[in-house]
């Protein structure tokens, strides 16, 4: 059988929250929801998921600097720590794999401090604006990158 592919897809600050936080702009759905479809998604792709949220800056950090070596992909919603950690951009320019940076809403179309992100130099593509769906772009972006490895 075909060696799964381990994918590390991390969660920042506040998307503990999904579902009840600014249902207008994030929707209705629970980041367990988010988890569940991640990997409904991950095993018709072959991928393992490891699915981790926290609202510390360091626990991110330590977590993208085990991946290393460990992971074969990143897909990452830093939530607010996109617009505001040098800490998480150096840990995901150490890791060595390809990183894909998610958001749930089109952080374009919102206020300008959402528009700088520091993860966007070091990521492979960015993917924003379709809900849980994000997260399944995201996916399927890394098996094609890691298809052509
Ligand atoms: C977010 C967008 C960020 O600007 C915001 O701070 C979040 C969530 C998104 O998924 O749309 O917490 O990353």
């Amino acid at each position: 059988m075909a060696r799964q592919s381990q994918i590390l897809v991390l969660n920042g600050p506040n998307l503990n929250m999904l579902g009840v936080r600014q249902p207008e702009i994030y929707g209705h759905a629970t980041l367990a929801d988010v988890e569940a479809l991640c990997r409904t998604h991950g095993d018709a792709i072959g991928f393992d998921i490891d699915f981790r949220q926290s609202n510390h800056e360091g626990e991110l950090v330590t977590w993208i600097q085990e991946a290393r070596g460990t992971k074969d992909g990143i897909a990452i919603n830093a939530a607010a720590f996109t617009h505001t950690s040098v800490a998480i951009l150096d840990a995901l320019s150490l890791v060595d794999i390809p990183v894909i940076e998610v958001h749930l809403s089109n952080v374009f179309a919102r206020d300008k401090f959402r528009h700088l992100s520091y993860i966007s130099p070091i990521a492979a593509g960015v993917i924003c604006g379709f809900g849980p769906q994000s997260y399944i772009l995201a996916l399927d972006a890394l098996r094609s990158i890691l298809n052509k490895a």
